[in-house]
């Protein structure tokens, strides 16, 4: 599991972690954007402060957050799922939630509902932790379809209706979804349909040796995961609001765009699978590679940009045939294959 090529994509500049050779940044970029660039590069330094390693999946959280996408992580208990958004959330300046899918949770006590004002004989609209600028929805898979359902409705349409009245939430809105891959007990598994409403799915691996290692001695050392009170903000939505403007300003050449079309394409024709990429699922590789284009330092999105993020951006769109599921296909395992036969734009 650890060491899933799904990771290895290049690291953003950071001070913590000095990326590799980046083309300088794009001469149009705006002061705003440079100073952004460098909140965000910050940003992943400060969640090392508690978090180690998970280079991968903070990279992912802060492309979602550039996109304003929703994000679903997947990993094994004890893989710090949690442990890395509170830390994300401590380093924004943003307003924060998080919801803990239980199953007695009801649809009411995540997007608000009516109260009954005693004094002034009126009911007025509560509302629920979904009116967030970043909302931890953790273990999402532990709480029934109906609470669920009312959970990505107001993903998608960035409102939720309480009487028939719309209301509309923050911006941005952001979803962070945790689960667990393996189907225990009473837990419902996320309507396959409906997956495409994250923009990324991450999958957050074991720890490799030595970051276990690392991992333990800070815990030898007193780390407390309950107090992040050592973690400081160093973004805020008016950055991620710069970030957004210059990614809009990257470059992106046919050559790119056809290659986006291709493997989707290629996913459509695979053997392996019964559903294929849709053109919505090429859009969300194409946002999720400027982005990522765009922390790299670079005016212009590579091809290589795109392979980074063909498996975040395409491993919950696609479905197996349940032939090949009995074989041990997997979604990252047939899209490595895509990736290895849809030939690179030069
Ligand atoms: N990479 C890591 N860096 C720092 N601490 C870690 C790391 N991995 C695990 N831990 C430790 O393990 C604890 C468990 O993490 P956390 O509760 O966030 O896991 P989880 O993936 O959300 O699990 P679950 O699926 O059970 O909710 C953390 O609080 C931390 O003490
Ligand atoms: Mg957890």
């Amino acid at each position: 599991m650890s060491g899933s090529p799904g990771h290895s994509w290049p690291q953003a500049p950071s001070p913590a972690a000095p990326a590799s050779p980046a083309p300088a940044p794009a001469p149009a970029e705006s002061r705003e954007g440079a100073l952004a660039r460098d909140a965000l590069g910050a940003l992943r330094a400060e969640v090392g402060k508690a978090v180690v390693g998970q280079d991968a999946v903070v990279t992912g959280l802060v492309i979602a957050l550039l996109c304003r996408g929703h994000v679903l992580l997947e990993g094994v208990p004890g893989v710090a799922k949690t442990l890395l958004v509170r830390t994300l959330s401590a380093t924004l300046s943003m307003d924060f939630k998080r919801v803990q899918f239980t199953p007695d949770l009801m649809p009411g006590d995540v997007t608000g509902s009516l109260v009954y004002d005693a004094k002034t004989a009126e009911f007025a609209f509560r509302e629920g932790p979904i009116f967030a600028n970043l909302l931890l929805a953790d273990e999402i898979n532990r709480t029934p379809p109906k609470t669920q359902a009312a959970l990505l409705e107001a993903m998608e349409e960035r409102q939720v209706s309480v009487e028939g009245l719309p209301r509309k939430l923050p911006d941005p809105f952001v979803v962070v979804a945790t689960q667990n891959p393996i189907e225990y007990e009473g837990t419902y598994q996320l309507p396959e349909a409906q997956l495409d409403r994250f923009l990324l799915k991450l999958t957050v691996p074991l720890p490799p040796r030595d970051q276990e290692i690392a991992v333990l001695e800070r815990h030898a050392l007193g780390f407390d995961p309950k107090d992040l009170s050592h973690v400081k903000q160093v973004a805020s939505a008016a950055d991620l609001a710069a970030g957004r403007a210059e990614v809009a300003k990257l470059h992106v050449a046919p050559e790119v765009l056809g290659y986006i079309v291709d493997l989707a394409r290629a996913t459509r024709l695979s053997p392996s699978l019964q559903l294929g990429v849709s053109p919505r699922g090429a859009t969300a590789l194409l946002a999720a590679s400027r982005a990522w284009a765009w922390l790299s330092g670079r005016s212009y999105v590579t091809p290589d940009d795109v392979k980074a993020l063909a498996k975040p951006a395409l491993r919950h769109r696609v479905q197996l045939r349940p032939e090949a599921e009995l074989e041990g296909a997997t979604a990252d395992g047939v899209l490595d294959g895509v990736l290895a036969s849809v030939p690179v734009p030069r």
